[in-house]
């Protein structure tokens, strides 16, 4: 019997019936026991119900739903969020202490809607957007979560990645693979700006993150670690498409299948992306690139994927929904993307998430080629068996879009 089928023959329970249950569930709440009832049973219809917008991931009524929040569509424009990074850097200009020395960081933290305040803007990403003034420095450590930021800033300050340092501008991404050393600084004159994604909530819920602040062999007080391979390694290592290096050792720090390439430069992805634009490109993404770990040709971490697409002036894709959650920001031109009966219009630096389950399309209503990085989490659900996916196209066609 399908779950749908389960769910019309499923008769409600009588008043009696509901208050016997109720009795012997206090009684057995004494042993940390629940006696199933219909409040907590599982989701009785398919990921692919159609629902409209809100609340549409409420999957089932009862004790399972409430403990089960749904993500949001959201969109955080620049025009509002980016004022609050400059009010914490002078802070450090204003005060006596830069909030970096007492709170590590100077960053603000998105909180999707539908979360009630979690530090989270879909089911397993964290999103932070950070500000490093001239000279300010986050000490070294390493931690369980992956990480990684996309610069936002024309110049966006460094990373030093096991030893190797990362000299960032606009559009790089930077990985700090699990298990990596890793420390951030700004030697420039101007303040940078930079968007930390982590698969942080995914693995608190494992409880399974973790820090080390502590770098072995750390000389006297230094905050930071020694430089010890030349700039750009990675890269000319890795950063030939196709071509593997065969004298290396993979591995980089103590992780668990860390993505060996960590400086993904903004430069070349969008020079790719647009030597790409008379392609056919592919009807629910334009002109997509993934970036992938250089040699396994997998994503980049077992739990996010990153990909970066192009869609050209007047380009509309058509609609897809996927079991995966998405982060999106807008790194060149303008749109609209329309998820869950809301339309976001977009422009550079303005960002927005796209739940799992919903239907979406984005649109470029710009005069010039737009292009949307991505961060989400179908690596997971695919090492997992969980992702699916559907398209619809304009005639109302749906197809499975995942095997
Ligand atoms: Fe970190």
């Amino acid at each position: 019997m399908t779950a749908a089928a389960a769910a019309k023959t499923q008769r409600p329970l009588s008043n009696a019936a509901r208050e016997m249950m109720e009795a012997i569930n206090v009684d057995a709440a004494k042993h940390h026991v629940w006696v199933r009832t219909q409040a907590n049973a599982p989701a009785q219809r398919p990921w692919f119900s159609e629902t409209g917008g809100e609340g549409s991931g409420q999957l089932a009524s009862g004790r399972v739903a409430a403990n089960q929040m749904k993500t949001l569509p959201h969109m955080w424009r620049w025009s509002e969020f980016s004022p609050y990074l400059h009010r914490i850097s002078e802070i450090a200009r204003k005060a006596e202490v830069s909030p970096i020395e007492f709170a590590d960081r100077q960053s603000i933290l998105l909180l999707n809607p539908g979360l009630n305040g979690r530090l989270q803007v879909t089911n397993t990403i964290r999103c932070a957007i950070s500000i490093y003034n001239p000279g300010d420095v986050a000490p070294v450590h390493l931690h369980s979560p992956n990480a990684s930021r996309t610069i936002l800033s024309d110049k966006g300050g460094y990373t030093v990645v096991e030893g190797e340092r990362c000299t960032a501008s606009r559009g790089d991404l930077i990985l700090t693979p699990n298990g990596t050393w890793h420390d951030h600084g700004n030697d420039s004159g101007e303040p940078v700006i930079w968007i930390d994604m982590l698969d942080w909530p995914l693995m608190e819920f494992l409880d399974a993150a973790w820090v080390d602040h502590d770098l072995p062999d750390a000389k006297g007080n230094a905050k930071v670690q020694a430089v010890t391979k030349s700039d750009g390694r990675s890269r000319r290592l890795y950063g030939s498409g196709g071509i593997k290096p065969a004298f290396v050792d993979h591995q980089i720090g103590v992780g668990r299948s860390p993505a060996p390439l960590i400086h993904y430069r903004g430069a070349d992805v969008l020079e790719t992306l647009h030597s790409l634009r008379n392609e056919e490109g592919e009807p629910h993404e334009g002109i997509r690139v993934d970036f992938v770990n250089p040699v396994t040709g997998e994503p980049v971490f077992k739990t996010l994927n990153y990909s970066a697409q192009l869609l050209r002036p007047g380009e509309e894709t058509e609609l897809k929904r996927e079991t995966a959650g998405t982060f999106y920001v807008a790194i060149e031109g303008s749109g609209a993307t329309e998820v869950g009966g809301k339309r976001f219009e977009w422009t550079q630096n303005d960002i927005f998430v796209v739940p799992n389950f919903l239907w979406r399309r984005h649109i470029n209503t710009g005069k010039t080629d737009a292009v949307l990085y991505s961060v989400s989490d179908e690596a997971l659900m695919r090492n997992i068996g969980q992702y699916y996916a559907q398209g619809r196209a304009k005639d109302g066609k749906v197809t499975e879009l995942a095997q």
